[in-house]
């Protein structure tokens, strides 16, 4: 009999310690949940940056299973990406592209967002040089202050789109710059502006007027129209904390950020903790290490800024953050704290929650930059 022999090289799924968890059944309640207060219209999840740092191949996946097959991102290269995995979906490219990424992205079927005539011609060129056609979306400025034709130009664009043969305008389209405050004002304004260019262009027949991310999904429901690209809320986190419908309680946090207790140290009270003894324990303490540091995403700037959940309670970080390791003060754990257990970033433990605004708030940002900024190296675990 042949012995099977156990490679310890190959023994562990990943041997990284600090994994990114990815509920994909929230995912799936908070598409269910939007797609209500869309009024059933079809939703376009922006998948973009790594699935807002949550893995965009398992995610998309999970979307195609859910019948979802249009999604945002933002380049040809994330595009890609997703056809080299298998994926077999659509592709809005939400960000401008430069006429060297047309036939790219004519080759991997993307729907490019178009704002410059020269990127039309380009993947007017590039579509016949492949012999296929190409679907565009027409990105209309109508305040967001970024990118987009004017909406006085919106006609004339249009014509110009016409007059390509291989390429077919699928949408027009339009964002919204401060629909996540909770004065409305200027996004009516915004919308009142985008309703006139849908009127003004209704000749061109476009298939698809769409406008809406998360904030305007729950909180302005006439920027509905045709379909409605959410990111931020599929994930189970709020746009912002200034949301007026009530249902934006009942998104579910799909994400949860967890590292294990590598080494535990009995330090005196005195010492000096980490690079620059940034903390000094007042009295003896027991600091535990966790293998996680900025080099996974863990902002050096959250560094005595910071609870981690271990033994269900929250513990003090302390002392500087470094790249590959954190420290915990789980003095209040003395006896019940071992090498292996869990250590919560983000997350759930027990009766205690750390959430991607909590750390956003400590370090005035958004919620989006702190998921986003979670690095490739640490591996996503779809549950
Ligand atoms: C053009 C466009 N549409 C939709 C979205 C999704 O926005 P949100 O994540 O706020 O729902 C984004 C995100 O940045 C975007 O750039």
């Amino acid at each position: 009999m042949i012995e099977q022999t156990r490679d310890p090289r190959r023994s562990q799924r990943s041997d990284r310690l600090t994994r990114v968890y990815v509920h994909l059944d929230r995912l799936a309640h908070n598409m269910r949940l939007l797609e209500e207060c869309a009024g059933g219209r079809p939703l376009w999840p922006c998948i973009k940056a790594n699935a807002y740092g949550h893995g965009a191949v398992l995610v998309a996946r999970h979307l195609l299973g859910l019948g979802y097959e249009t999604f945002g991102v933002a380049d040809v290269g994330e595009a890609a990406a997703l056809v080299e995995a298998g994926i077999d979906a659509t592709c809005i490219v939400l960000s401008p592209a430069l006429p060297e990424h047309a036939e790219a992205l004519v080759a991997y079927g993307c729907e490019p967002v178009v704002c410059t005539r020269q990127m039309v011609h380009a993947l007017a060129g590039a579509a016949d040089r492949l012999g296929r056609s190409v679907a565009v979306h027409v990105k209309v400025d109508t305040g967001m202050g970024r990118i987009g034709i004017r909406p006085d130009e919106a006609g004339e664009f249009l014509d110009a789109c016409a007059a390509h043969t291989g390429v077919r305008v699928r949408g027009i389209m339009s964002h919204f710059a401060r629909a996540d405050e909770a004065d409305k004002d200027f996004s009516h304004t915004q919308l009142e502006v985008f309703r006139d260019v849908v009127k003004n262009t209704q000749a061109h027949r476009i298939e698809h007027r769409h406008m809406a991310n998360s904030a305007a999904i729950f909180d302005l429901p006439g920027s509905h129209f045709d379909a409605a690209r959410p990111g931020i809320a599929i994930y189970g986190i709020a746009p912002s904390a200034h949301i007026a419908n009530p249902r934006v309680r009942e998104l579910k946090p799909v994400l949860e950020w967890k590292s294990q207790v590598t080494f535990l140290n009995e330090m005196p009270a005195g010492t000096g903790v980490s690079y620059g003894h940034a903390y000094r324990t007042a009295r003896p303490s027991l600091i535990a290490a966790l293998p996680v540091g900025y080099g996974d995403g863990l902002s050096l700037r959250l560094s005595n800024n910071l609870d981690v959940l271990i033994g269900g309670m929250r513990c003090p970080q302390v002392g500087r953050i470094t790249m590959d390791m954190t420290l915990v003060d789980v003095s209040a754990l003395r006896g019940r704290v071992n090498p292996g257990d869990e250590a919560v970033l983000i997350g759930r433990q027990g009766d205690s929650q750390v959430s991607a605004d909590e750390l956003a708030a400590r370090l005035g940002t958004i919620s989006y930059e702190i998921v986003t900024g979670i690095n490739p190296r640490v591996p996503r675990v779809a549950l």
